[in-house]
């Protein structure tokens, strides 16, 4: 096995989720850039975004260690968003996603395209953990990470700058191989039951 394993096109019951493509995705979505709460949420750089930027971003997430999926609803050659999954050696995996569109927020499209994620990771990346980081009150997010089983493992304290400028705590979320397997056996288990 090479020692960043490629990442693969995953799908879902309502989308595809495919490795991007650094150049054609950063021209498909550099208006996602003028919305500089979620930008700043997620990259902590909120304004000045340029094409050139956007794009080295991308290609950045897009190379050895680092995998970012784009997330297009079946049937639709627009994306609405994207996954980020970088693996250390330690064989752990950071999480990151960005919902672009927002008329797609609401709609549990982190836990569809989340669940995806990990079930690849865990089956096929020899992953081990994995952990996300929030800013504490990125409500949606929090929710998120704890609707999929992550367990609060810490917080580091006026970590994160948030686009008011302000500095603001910052949680770490983490979630074990065998939790998930055992949670999605559960699932499994519940989905086989007669109702
Ligand atoms: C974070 C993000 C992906 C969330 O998108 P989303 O999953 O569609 O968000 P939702 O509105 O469905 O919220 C997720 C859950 O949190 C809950 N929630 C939202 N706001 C909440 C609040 N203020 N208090 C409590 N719960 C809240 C929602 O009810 C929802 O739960 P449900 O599915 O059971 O209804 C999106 O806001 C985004 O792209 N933000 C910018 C980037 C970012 O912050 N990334 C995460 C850090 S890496």
């Amino acid at each position: 096995m090479s020692r960043h394993p490629k990442p693969r096109t995953l799908e879902t019951e309502r989308f595809i989720l495919r490795p991007i493509s650094p150049f054609a995705f950063s021209r498909q979505t550099f208006h996602w850039t003028a919305d500089t709460e979620a930008m700043g949420d997620l990259f902590q750089r909120s304004k000045n975004w340029t094409r050139l930027r956007w794009w080295r971003y991308l290609r950045r997430f897009s190379r050895g260690n680092r995998h970012t999926h784009g997330i297009w609803p079946k049937g639709s050659d627009r994306p609405i968003g994207m996954h980020g999954i970088v693996v250390d050696g330690s064989r752990t995996a950071s999480l990151n996603v960005l919902i672009g569109e927002q008329d797609w927020w609401g709609k549990s499209v982190v836990e569809e395209v989340r669940s995806a994620v990990l079930d690849d990771a865990f089956d096929h990346m020899r992953v081990e953990r994995a952990v996300g980081l929030v800013r504490a009150r990125n409500f949606p997010s929090v929710f998120n990470y704890r609707k999929l089983g992550f367990k609060h493992e810490g917080t580091m304290r006026q970590h994160f700058i948030h686009v008011d400028g302000k500095r603001a705590d910052s949680l770490i979320f983490g979630l074990l191989k065998n939790e998930w397997l055992t949670r999605r056996a559960a699932r499994a288990e519940r989905k086989d039951e007669p109702s």
